[in-house]
């Protein structure tokens, strides 16, 4: 049976409450169950029960997932003593204190959107705003490798009494990645309603606190998981990376037209073009190596806002698989281009949030702390 927070429920209703015909689930003692590859934390809470009758009680929680479940589930019980409460807490759909989310996305792979992503949030982060990154790229996370993260484990901590995970921090960005939960030489196999669910819980069960930006990182393409996050999510808007090359845009068309369509209707902040050319060192003459000005021409095509272009840059690329996003440098090449496209980022969020109607707003005006931007 899949380890997952439905079938682990089911299977604790069978463990009844000792004097009552009650079971541990509906009685309201399961307060939360979270699932994250082979690992569960389970909080329970119980009325003044004896030491033996919670120990007990444990134990018999742990046999039961690893019989019925799978043997080699790590589970973790935190156990509360008070009255038992019926109500089991629900989840809300609104990340609260997260103001804007900005999806970066292209329908092809290996364009750009991972290197957009981590320089735009770095170069954002270095101006004092409070942003963060999901990794959706469920199938080939690269952020923790990209922010010298790789290896890192999330701790679990207490918030308001739920269980929630602490995302690990880089150059002041807070970071989710189901890279963390994952080994990087194991090829992740996620059928798809457990992909989606597994992003929902990195979404949801993130601390954040507080975060003028939250950056989704998503896999390439235009299937299902990006159909379950974009409803899922208050997604603020959209950013779409090309190269200039027709297949490219072929693909970037469908990921935009994904995105405007009637029942998700993200609005899509802007294109940037990535790998636009190529110099080299000793000359000042670019070499158009995908096309030339595909992504502009398809921006004015569409009429959708070009937030800019990025040249194939070997310092960019090196910065990448060092771990240090080439945004944080001290005034070159690379850090001026992510710092002229965040700007535009932030101007075209600002404006979105003028000219959309109040009800669609997903309120971005309390940029907190990043004065830098708010003008
Ligand atoms: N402008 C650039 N100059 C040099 N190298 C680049 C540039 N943009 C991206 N790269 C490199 O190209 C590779 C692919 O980029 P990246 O991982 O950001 O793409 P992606 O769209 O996220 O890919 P995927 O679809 O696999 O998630 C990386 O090694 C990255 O460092
Ligand atoms: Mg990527």
């Amino acid at each position: 049976m899949e380890l997952s927070k439905k079938n682990i429920s089911k299977t604790l209703e069978k463990i009844s409450i000792s004097g009552s015909d009650d079971n541990i689930v509906s009685s309201g003692a399961i307060k939360n169950i979270q699932v994250f590859g082979d690992q569960v934390d389970i909080d329970l809470s119980l009325s003044n029960p004896t030491l033996q009758a919670r120990k007990k009680l444990e134990v018999d929680i742990m046999k039961i997932i690893h019989n019925e479940i799978y043997e080699k589930a790590k589970i973790n019980i935190n156990t509360k003593i008070e009255k038992a409460s019926n109500k089991i807490s629900s989840q809300s759909k609104k990340i609260s204190g997260v103001d804007s989310i900005i999806a970066v996305s292209s329908a092809k792979g290996g364009v750009g959107k991972s290197t957009l992503t981590i320089n735009l949030a770095a170069s954002l982060a270095k101006k004092g705003c409070k942003v963060g990154i999901l990794d959706a790229d469920i199938y080939g996370p690269s952020v923790p490798t990209m922010m010298d993260v790789e290896g890192y484990v999330p701790k679990s901590i207490k918030v308001n009494d739920q269980s929630k995970i602490e995302p690990i921090e880089s150059y002041g960005v807070k970071i989710m990645s189901i890279g963390f939960f994952t080994k990087l030489d194991q090829a992740v196999v996620w059928r798809g309603p457990m992909a989606s669910k597994a992003l929902n819980q990195m979404i949801f069960d993130t601390n954040w606190g507080e975060l003028d930006f939250l950056f989704l990182d998503l896999p390439p393409g235009t299937g299902d998981i990006h159909l379950s996050l974009v409803q899922s999510l208050p997604i603020t808007g959209s950013i779409i990376v090309s190269t200039p090359q027709n297949v490219a845009l072929a693909d970037a068309r469908r990921g935009i037209k994904m995105f405007q369509q009637e029942s998700i209707s993200v609005p899509i902040l802007g294109l940037v073009e990535n790998m636009a050319y190529f110099k080299t060192d000793d000359s000042e003459d670019k070499h158009y190596i995908f096309g030339e000005d595909g992504v502009k021409y398809l921006s004015k095509d569409l009429n959708i806002n070009f937030l800019g272009e990025i040249p194939l840059i070997k310092s960019l690329r090196e910065a990448s698989d060092f771990g240090r996003p080439g945004s944080l440098q001290e005034s070159t090449e690379v850090s001026e281009i992510f710092d002229n496209i965040s700007k535009n980022v932030v101007e075209q969020l600002l404006k979105r949030n003028k000219e959309l109607p109040p009800t669609k707003i997903v309120e971005i005006t309390n940029l907190v702390g990043c004065s830098a931007v708010k003008k």
